[in-house]
């Protein structure tokens, strides 16, 4: 569990340039290890990932057969896998204790600032549905956060497009010439409306059983949660890593999107499921929710 004393005292930093004397890859690419994240991202091999999207346990919501974490060293080595200009997606929320957050999912992006990374965005998950933790006393909770935090200057964005414009591929009434005057004549730049425009931050899913065909696990994220963040901060052939694989989602939708995937799983029952879950996927066999 995250317990960490907040402080800004750490002078941890890794740059992808100065550590090329490590190269011990020791972990392969399209595998889920059966193992400790900590212990597993060790062994990996400096700047190589180009995207991480995990949904780590938070607080003590799900005890999870009590596997708990250690989130300041598991931070420190996700930047030191990831490329200069990838991207880690670290989805969270706050346990309420007694009517009170813990704010751990603040603490941990403020610690992700600390040791190097940018926080490109806050963005929020919203849920099609009342969710089960808060207070009685305070409005049900319906989202989590999804920090989006980049190494550098983030290297890659394929912005969803969804909202379609009002005026799409129309002329726009007025355009302005480079003189400042504005109306047509023949000295006017005219420009079209684009036909959408780029999505907002806040994204809204339906979860539970219209998410995933995974009903075993008790906290999937929705399969189109994982697509829409995979396609986009990564590009065909990226290397995706999910410390957290749980029932393998991320995986799956890795290999739909021709991406490829390394995935560190504590509960051996789960990395089990998993497996089985992606031959459906690499054989072709397709469930309905797969046809995102
Ligand atoms: C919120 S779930 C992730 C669910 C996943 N996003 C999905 O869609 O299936 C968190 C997972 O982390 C696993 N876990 C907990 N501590 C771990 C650790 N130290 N190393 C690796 N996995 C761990 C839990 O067993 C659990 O399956």
């Amino acid at each position: 569990m995250y317990t960490r004393v907040y402080s800004y005292n750490l002078n941890y930093t890794h740059s992808c340039r100065y550590n090329l004397w490590r190269n011990n890859l020791n972990i392969e690419k399209n595998k889920i290890y059966n193992i400790d994240c900590s212990i597993g991202l060790k062994e990996m091999d400096d700047c190589t990932v180009d995207l991480t999207l995990t949904s780590p346990p938070y607080d003590g919501i799900r005890a999870y057969n009590g596997y708990s974490f250690d989130f300041e060293n598991i931070a420190k080595e996700l930047f030191r896998v990831t490329r200069d200009g990838g991207t880690v997606v670290w989805i969270v929320n706050d346990q309420t204790i007694k009517d009170n957050e813990t704010g751990s999912a603040f603490m941990q992006a403020l610690y992700f600032k600390e040791i190097g990374f940018n926080l490109h965005d806050t963005m929020i998950y919203h849920k099609n549905a009342v969710g089960a933790c808060g207070s009685v006393n305070a409005y049900n909770q319906a989202f989590e956060y999804m920090f989006v935090l980049a190494k550098g200057k983030m290297k890659t964005f394929n912005p969803l497009k969804d909202i379609k414009a009002l005026n799409r591929g129309r002329m726009r009434n007025y355009a302005t010439n480079r003189s400042g005057v504005h109306g047509y004549n023949l000295n006017t730049v005219a420009k079209i409306t684009p036909l959408n425009s780029k999505n907002q931050n806040v994204w809204s899913y339906d979860i539970g059983f219209q998410s995933s065909d995974k009903s075993w696990h008790p906290a999937t994220f929705p399969e189109k949660l994982a697509r829409d963040h995979i396609v986009s901060w990564s590009n065909v052939g990226d290397l995706i890593l999910d410390p957290f694989m749980g029932s393998g989602t991320t995986a799956k939708i890795a290999i739909m999107y021709n991406r490829n995937y390394i995935g560190f799983e504590i509960s051996e029952e789960y990395v089990k499921k998993s497996e089985k879950r992606l031959d459906n996927i690499k054989s072709g066999f397709y469930y309905i929710l797969d046809a995102l």
